[in-house]
């Protein structure tokens, strides 16, 4: 349906920018992932979205996210 409207149907369904093309998993999906869900791992974002379990060729991008993206709470 968001295909048809050109946007995503609510805004908790932007997934973001594509990041794993075998899943259709986006960036806004994977930061929630690690942020909410307390995904400290590529293996846990595998398990929670399954990004990064095919090809293997987002899982550097998917490191770096970890990296770059906090768990809620933290600040720095
Ligand atoms: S692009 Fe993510 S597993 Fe292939």
């Amino acid at each position: 349906m968001s295909l048809l409207a050109g946007h995503p149907v609510s805004a908790g369904d932007d997934q973001g920018r594509m990041v794993c093309a075998c899943f259709g998993v986006g960036y806004n999906a994977i930061a929630r992932a690690i942020r909410q869900q307390g995904c400290t791992t590529t293996d846990q974002i595998g398990i929670k979205l399954k990004a990064g379990t095919n090809c293997g060729s987002c899982l550097s991008e998917i490191k770096a996210m970890l990296d770059e993206v906090k768990p809620a709470g933290i600040r720095l």
